[in-house]
């Protein structure tokens, strides 16, 4: 990707803010056990600002009473011998010519240089409490401009404003970049969860069945998932972030697989639950067809002007509808749906927003304190389900431990919907066909 899209990003960014300063650190590197580091992923408003994927490094943009913009990246100097150990580094003279920064610095001058903008500024934007080293440091800097500016201004630091929820609702929208490599990261999910179907069989463990899909997400050319993925067999299906995956799967038992593969740092978010041995039995299939509905259902109900919310209440309704059919609930559906009668075994909401977080930033309330209405360019999640607790008796045994979900990921468009995820089967029978090793 060129530096274009993101220099748009930061004009659009900085214009939303106003005149001051961004003070924008990317995330820190965090030890695993030992000096054995996690794997480091660059913070998500970082990366959507800057493009740019190395740790230990600050985005500081200006926007100027003229609206001009200015951006200056902080990163690691080049260094031989550390890139003996650590790999190469792209250092301030690439950083400019390649990623389209006006200047660019070693990390060591950060504090030393901000004190010179922060100095000449009345707004700065920053974060405080998500990285405490940096807000000690911009502390001492504070302290030294009111050491030096003690007689002529006693103001000397600049209003601090929390930049995150203007961040967030800039990446609520997606640009064209974002459609696009969702539109990819979908596409691989889709191939792995159809892995998944043909790969799954009784007597493998659940992280087997994980290894697979993530294995073809590899292959595909994913580096990392989204998120954990849940590999979840038989009433573990009910635990809603069951992440252990270290169960053996049986004969006769479903599998509920929630995975996505992350591709240049936006990620798709499928759930699929289908039958280990290839048949869903008759209780399986009558809860399953319950959650296929709500969740055509859901989806028809995406479409710009609506709320974000509009989804859940389809889901609701169709839920209600089929627990009533199945002699699960009893009573006026209007009451059921006013009492919320669908909690006990449907308890999480049917959306969320996705992007480069899983569950992605930008807020489900509109300044006015009504529900986020839907515009074209977002991306949202439609992923009702059922989960009937092995120790639930107020449902006939048969139900008990068996857990649904059906998770698809939906751009608005200006004329509706496109579902980016409808490579992976979800009707009944087309599941079946591919568990058994035919294709769908
Ligand atoms: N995979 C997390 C979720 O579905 O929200
Ligand atoms: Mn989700
Ligand atoms: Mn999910």
């Amino acid at each position: 990707m060129s530096s274009e899209p993101f220099r748009a990003r930061r004009q659009r960014v900085l214009n939303r803010l106003g005149d001051g300063v961004l003070v924008l650190p990317t995330a820190p590197v965090r030890l695993r056990n030992g000096d054995v580091p996690h794997a480091f992923r660059p913070g998500s408003d970082f990366h959507y600002l800057t493009g740019f994927d190395e740790p230990e490094a600050v985005l500081v943009a200006t926007r100027s009473s003229a609206r001009e913009h200015h951006a200056i990246l902080f990163l690691r100097p080049r260094e031989p011998d550390r890139e003996i150990w650590d790999g190469p580094r792209l250092g301030p003279r690439r950083a400019v010519k390649q990623l389209g920064f006006d200047e660019a610095y070693p990390m060591a001058s950060l504090y030393e240089r901000l004190e010179g903008i922060l100095g000449k500024t009345k707004r700065l934007f920053y974060t405080l409490g998500a990285d405490g080293l940096m807000d000690r440091s911009l502390e001492r800097v504070f302290e030294r401009l009111a050491v030096a500016d003690y007689r002529g201004n006693p103001s000397a630091h600049p209003v601090i404003e929390d930049p995150g929820p203007r961040v967030a609702t800039e990446r609520l929208v997606k640009d064209r970049d974002g459609i696009k490599a969702l539109d990819r990261a979908a596409v691989l999910s889709a191939a792995g969860h159809r892995r998944a179907m043909a790969f799954a069989r009784p007597g493998i463990m659940e992280y087997e069945l994980q290894a697979e899909v993530e294995a073809t997400f590899r292959r595909l050319g994913s580096r990392r998932n989204g998120y954990e993925s849940i590999v979840a067999s038989g009433k573990n299906a009910c635990v809603l972030h069951y992440v252990a995956n270290d169960r053996k799967m049986r004969r006769g038992e479903l599998v509920l697989l929630d995975a996505g593969a992350e591709l240049d740092m936006y990620t798709a978010d499928i759930t699929r639950t289908f039958p280990v041995s290839g048949t869903f039995s008759e209780p399986q299939a009558e809860i399953y067809r319950i959650v296929l509905r709500a969740q055509k259902a859901a989806l028809r109900a995406v479409s710009p002007g609506r709320l974000w919310n509009a989804p859940h209440q389809a889901a609701i309704r169709a839920t209600i509808d089929g627990l009533r059919a199945l002699g699960l609930l009893k009573g006026q559906r209007k009451r059921l749906i006013a009492k919320e009668a669908h909690r006990r075994w449907f308890m999480h909401g049917t959306s969320h927003w996705l992007g480069m977080d899983v569950h992605d930033a930008g807020g489900y309330i509109e300044p006015d304190g009504k529900p986020r209405r839907l515009r074209a360019g977002m991306v949202l999640t439609v992923e009702p389900g059922l989960y009937f607790s092995p120790r639930d008796r107020s449902v006939p045994e048969r139900y008990r431990g068996i857990g649904v979900r059906i998770e698809d990921d939906v751009l608005v468009t200006r004329s509706g919907r496109r579902v980016l995820t409808e490579a992976v089967p979800k009707e009944l029978s087309e599941v079946e066909r591919l568990c058994q090793g035919q294709e769908a």
